[in-house]
C-alpha cells in the first residue's frame, strides 16, 4: 500500500474516492466537487498533507488534515467497506498525525459522530481524549414563527459581513473547529442580526442566507435569560427567512439550546470533539 499525497490528486477524484469510503456512513453526507473545494477552503484543509492510500492503481481510503496556528484537525477520513480491518484506517491516521507533528502542531482536534463505534476506537488507540459532546440540529422551513410585538422585541439592528466577524470574534465559550473565527473569516456573506428586549434582553445571531438553507448559524446572548433571549434572537431570524430550513452545527446542550428548541430546532444527531496533545 502507497500513502499519497491528497494534492496529487483532482476534486473530483477526491470526492469520488470520500464518497466510496462513507457508502455506509451512520449519517449519509455524500459530498460534490464543488461542496468539497468549499469544505478544503472552510476549514483551511492541507490537501500536501493530506493523503490517498492505494494498492496497484486502487483507492483504499483517505485522510485530510486542516492546519491552523499549532493546531490540526483530523477530517474525511475512511477506508473502503471491502478494505476495512486490515490496518488502513491507522495508517492513514499515523500519517496525519505525522504531518501535524512536521507542522508544528501542538495539538490535534477532530469530531466523531456519536455511535460510530469503529472511528471511536481508532481515536481513542491513538490516545485521542473526548472533550465535548456537540449537537448538530435543524429546523423545518415554515415552522410559525411569533410576531415581532408577541417576542417583546424593541429593536432589531441588520448587520454586515464584516460587522458579523466582528460579534464572532468576541464570543465567550470555545467555538469548534466547524464554526470558529478562522472558518468564518474564510466564508463570504454571512450575516447578523442584533436584537434587543423591552426586558433588557439582548443578543445576536449570525448566519449565511442561501436559497434554501440558513447555514453557519450562532447565537450569542449578551444580556438577559439566555434560553429566552435564544429563543427570539432566532423567531426574529426565521420572521425574516421563512422558506430557508435551517442547520446548525456543533453547538452545545446548555440553556441557549433550549432557546434553540422552543424556536422549532430539533436533534438531528451528536458529535463527539476529541483532541490529542502532540
Ligand atoms: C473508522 C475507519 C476509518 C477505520 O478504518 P480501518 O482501516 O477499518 O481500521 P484499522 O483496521 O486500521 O483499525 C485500527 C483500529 O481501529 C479500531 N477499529 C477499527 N474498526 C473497528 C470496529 N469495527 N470495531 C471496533 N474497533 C474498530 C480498533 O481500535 C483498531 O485497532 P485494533 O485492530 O488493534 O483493534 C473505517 O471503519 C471507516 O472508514 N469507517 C467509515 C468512515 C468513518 O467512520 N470515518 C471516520 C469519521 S470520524
Amino acid at each position: 500500500m502507497e500513502l499519497i499525497p491528497a494534492d496529487r490528486f483532482s476534486f473530483r477524484q477526491l470526492t469520488e474516492a470520500y464518497n466510496q469510503t462513507r457508502v455506509d456512513y451512520l449519517v449519509p453526507m455524500p459530498m460534490n466537487e464543488a461542496r468539497l473545494r468549499e469544505y478544503v477552503y472552510a476549514y483551511d484543509v492541507a490537501l500536501a498533507a493530506s493523503c490517498v492510500a492505494m494498492r496497484h492503481k486502487t483507492t483504499l481510503g483517505l485522510g485530510m488534515l486542516g492546519l491552523r496556528p499549532q493546531r490540526g484537525w483530523v477530517t474525511r477520513l475512511g477506508v473502503l467497506p471491502s478494505g476495512r480491518r486490515q490496518g488502513i484506517g491507522q495508517t492513514i491516521l499515523e500519517a496525519l498525525l505525522d504531518a501535524a507533528a512536521r507542522h508544528q502542531c501542538r495539538e490535534v482536534w477532530l469530531e466523531v459522530i456519536k455511535g460510530n463505534e469503529p472511528a471511536y476506537q481508532l481515536f481513542s488507540k491513538f490516545g485521542f481524549t473526548e472533550t465535548r459532546e456537540l449537537i448538530v440540529a435543524r429546523r423545518a422551513p415554515g415552522t410559525e414563527a411569533r410576531r415581532m410585538v408577541d417576542m417583546g422585541v424593541r429593536r432589531v439592528t441588520n448587520l454586515n459581513h464584516e460587522e458579523a466577524l466582528i460579534l464572532l470574534a468576541q464570543r465567550r465559550e470555545r467555538p469548534n473547529w466547524l464554526n470558529e473565527i478562522e472558518t468564518m473569516s474564510n466564508l463570504r456573506n454571512l450575516s447578523a442580526l442584533l436584537v434587543e428586549m423591552n426586558n433588557g434582553g439582548r443578543g445576536w445571531v449570525t448566519y449565511h442566507a442561501g436559497l434554501l438553507q440558513l447555514t453557519r448559524i450562532v447565537v450569542e446572548v449578551v444580556a438577559g435569560d439566555p434560553a429566552e433571549v435564544t429563543a427570539t434572537v432566532l423567531n426574529v431570524l426565521h420572521r425574516l427567512y421563512k422558506r430557508q430550513d435551517a442547520i446548525v452545527e456543533n453547538i452545545f446542550e446548555d440553556a441557549l439550546w433550549s432557546g434553540y428548541q422552543a424556536a422549532g430546532y430539533f436533534d438531528a444527531f451528536h458529535r463527539i470533539e476529541m483532541m490529542l496533545t502532540l
